[in-house]
């Protein structure tokens, strides 16, 4: 039950008999504490946009830069006011201020000669207002239209790309504020409740952020209050946030809170934006607002709802470490000083925030990149944060699901108690050696046994594999939770893996084919990147090994036949293998295998001579080669395995176009796996392993018995035959490492 705008006291924890006196709780420390407060002007008031010349006059401006991005009643109300005073009208909001737009904003009120800047709008409006007060150092008077608060902060926060870096600067604390509820009128309820959400973020972090003090823990216990009280009444069915609504039009509140109107509650709301914007400013930010800001910057989400989804996320975390503050806290939600980052979770519900990060758009694999850059920039927090710890977080709050209550009596290994007196408020307590390490294990959560898999592979002494079996463990963890796989679906996956290595022989490589058909061989090859290039061309590019390479094939001279029975129509295939710049590389070897024209490889068919259609070649001085294979025809990946079923299963067939393979490699250069793929193939455009690549498609010129040009040796008498012409271009091995 959220408590009553009336100010009846809610059930708390404070009134319980084993929670802390309030005197203990609220008294300053004993240590006492040194506060900046802030000097701000505060104009609240319905219709206190009036008052909007008097407050701009007071500051000496004449010249204002106008700043709203909306179009609408209030700003044309506003540039009214301005009069003679307006220099120039500023409507490019965007969220978090790309740079361009802190450039240009910054140009415009130069060249209007203003000295003042005036801006009407939500976070945005005040942000951009704010960033230009920072270039120019022109004094700003904000008027708000939604609970974002910052108004009441000198933080900033400018996007360069994806980094959005944020700074606090006196300069940039509005001069005057004006707060006129009747702005707010007919906020559309989605919008306000995760405004408000957005406020209480505000509240929440203030309690713990490094420069809290008696004064802004009252002033956001008192905002979280009356968000708690107000959020569901202006979320109610029918009810509009703002006072515009004809006086008395009640709205019932839930759960006997009694006849709240929408016009209190928004008027409420707003009062509490200011409070919270005001602890939150001189308080700081911590571990959410880091979160938040990494969140908007590197992923582009919204601010108010992003803030709405990761608040409780973050409050389950940092639990342990802020018991005494959450034991006030959970006084003024009216909920169990337990259940705290659930109470804001049910708040952030009925405010309509959207179900997880992921509702938001936020792919899983962001997360690990998110969960590092959190780590790396280490907030100011309570609790200090390992890698996964943030990624535990961040997974947390892309699943959106609500946090699971604390054990009441342990507090999760952490000291002290909740509702009982601890350390200062908004101190950082470290955490101490655990007094109960086997007391009551905590109830396991999913992002807590993600976290502890990662944890655990922390003392892998190899770095490199510490660093892939976390970011696997990451990954593997976030897939089964995203597609929350059920018992069933895992036992048909391990079925499935299982059937995948028993299939396999000496002779059959089930898991190369999976991995192909999934196109993680590929990925692997095209992030080992392009291999460079010379005044020759570039390097001959690599693809797939496949699994029927065999190593050991026999060496053959130069110009020798590969097939040792009829296997097809006869290829000759000539070429140089040289390096970037077009010298030959003599003595390179080139492994070759191609398929049969029953479309299988020696390896496949037990019938077929072992080395039918392979062979090792060597180039001469000159860099040239030459054998005689046969044209080669698509064919089947074998499908007649898991891999197959798998395929058949999800629609795809599992044709790979004409090709022959070939290895070169040479000492001091870049060996290449590689295919020559036929251009008179059909499947060069759906290939089952995703393998082609376009430089690597060649015609077979074919030529007919009896015509002009000279035939092969091998050339059976009579016979058509095929010529083709590739040349390899190896890059070296010192050019690729960089030395
Ligand atoms: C191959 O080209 O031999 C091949 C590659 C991937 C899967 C199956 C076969
Ligand atoms: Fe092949």
């Amino acid at each position: 039950m959220p408590a009553g705008l009336s100010g009846a006291s809610p059930p708390n924890a404070a009134s319980r008999p084993s929670a802390a006196s309030p005197l203990a709780a609220a008294a300053p420390p004993a240590a006492g504490f040194t506060a900046d407060w802030l000097g701000q002007r505060v104009v609240f008031a319905d219709g206190a946009l009036d008052r909007l010349p008097a407050e701009v006059g007071a500051l000496g401006a004449r010249r204002v830069l106008f700043i709203a991005g909306l179009a609408g009643a209030a700003p044309a109300r506003a540039a009214a006011l301005l009069g003679d005073r307006l220099a120039a009208r500023w409507d490019d909001v965007r969220q978090h201020v790309p740079a361009d737009l802190a450039v240009a904003v910054a140009t415009e009120a130069r060249r209007v000669r203003a000295n003042a800047v005036v801006s009407l709008g939500g976070g945005s409006a005040t942000g951009l207002a704010k960033i230009c007060a920072l270039q120019t150092g022109l004094p700003v008077v904000a008027v708000p239209t939604t609970y974002a608060g910052s108004e009441m902060t000198p933080v900033w926060g400018r996007t360069d790309g994806a980094v959005k870096q944020t700074g606090r600067d006196p300069r940039v604390l509005p001069k005057s504020v004006i707060y006129d509820p009747r702005l707010l009128t007919g906020l559309p309820p989605e919008f306000a409740g995760t405004s408000a959400m957005n406020a209480l973020a505000h509240c929440v972090e203030a309690l713990y952020a490094p420069a809290a003090d008696p004064l802004t823990s009252l002033s956001a216990l008192e905002a979280a209050r009356l968000i708690a009280a107000a959020l569901p009444v202006i979320m109610a069915p029918g009810a509009s946030s703002g006072p515009a609504r004809p006086a008395g039009t009640a709205v019932a509140s839930p759960a006997g809170t009694g006849p709240d109107t929408a016009a209190q509650a928004g008027r409420a709301l707003l009062w509490a934006a200011c409070l919270a914007g005001r602890s939150f400013g001189t308080a700081g930010g911590s571990l959410h607002h880091s979160l938040c800001h990494l969140l908007g910057g590197q992923a582009g989400l919204p601010h108010a709802q992003t803030h709405a989804i990761v608040l409780p996320h973050v409050v389950a975390f940092l639990s342990a470490a802020i018991e005494p503050q959450l034991g006030r806290l959970a006084a003024v939600l009216g909920t169990d000083p337990t259940d705290v980052a659930g109470a804001l979770w049910d708040l952030g519900a009925a405010a309509g925030s959207p179900a997880g990060l992921r509702a938001l758009g936020l792919p899983a694999s962001d997360l690990p990149a998110i969960a590092a850059a959190l780590a790396e920039r280490q907030p100011a927090s309570p609790r200090p944060l390992s890698a996964a710890d943030a990624l535990a977080v961040v997974t947390a709050a892309w699943r959106g699901e609500r946090p699971a209550p604390l054990s009441p009596a342990l507090g999760d290994g952490q000291p002290g108690r909740i509702g009982q007196p601890g350390p200062d408020p908004g101190t950082c307590p470290q955490p101490g050696p655990d007094p109960q390490p086997e007391a009551d294990p905590q109830p396991m959560s999913a992002a807590g046994l993600s976290a502890a898999v990662i944890d655990r592979l922390q003392q892998t002494p190899d770095p490199r594999l510490r660093e892939v079996l976390t970011s696997l463990v990451m990954h593997l963890h976030g897939f089964v939770a995203e597609v929350r796989l059920s018992q069933d679906e895992w036992l048909a996956a391990v079925r499935f893996l299982t059937a995948t290595g028993q299939i396999c022989s000496d002779r059959r490589q089930e898991f190369i084919l999976l991995s192909d058909t999934l196109g993680v061989s590929m990925l692997v090859d095209l992030l080992a990147g392009p291999s460079g290039s010379g005044s020759a061309g570039f390097a001959t590019e690599s693809t797939v090994l496949g699994p029927f390479y065999v190593p050991g094939s026999p060496e053959r001279g130069y110009g020798a036949s590969i097939a040792e029975r009829p296997s097809g129509e006869p290829a000759w295939i000539t070429g140089r293998v040289t390096d970037l710049d077009g010298r030959p590389i003599a003595d390179a070897t080139l492994d070759v295998w191609q398929n049969a024209d029953d479309m299988l490889y020696a390896v496949q068919n037990t019938d077929a001579p072992q080395d039918n259609l392979r062979g090792l070649f060597r180039t001469r001085a000159d860099g040239s080669f030459a054998f005689l294979g046969v044209r080669p025809t698509d064919y089947p990946i074998p499908d007649d395995g898991p891999v197959g079923r798998l395929l058949a299963s999800t629609g795809r067939h599992p044709w790979r176009p004409a090709h022959i393979h070939v290895i070169v490699s040479a000492p001091g250069y870049r060996t290449v796996a590689t295919h020559i793929f036929d251009s008179g193939s059909r499947y060069l455009a759906s290939d089952a392993v995703f393998a082609v690549k376009s430089s690597l498609i060649r015609d077979f010129e074919r030529h007919e018995p009896g015509g002009t040009a000279a035939v092969p040796e091998g050339v059976p008498p009579g016979a058509a035959w095929y010529s083709l012409r590739q040349d390899f271009l190896l890059s070296p091995v010192a050019a690729e490492s960089g030395d």
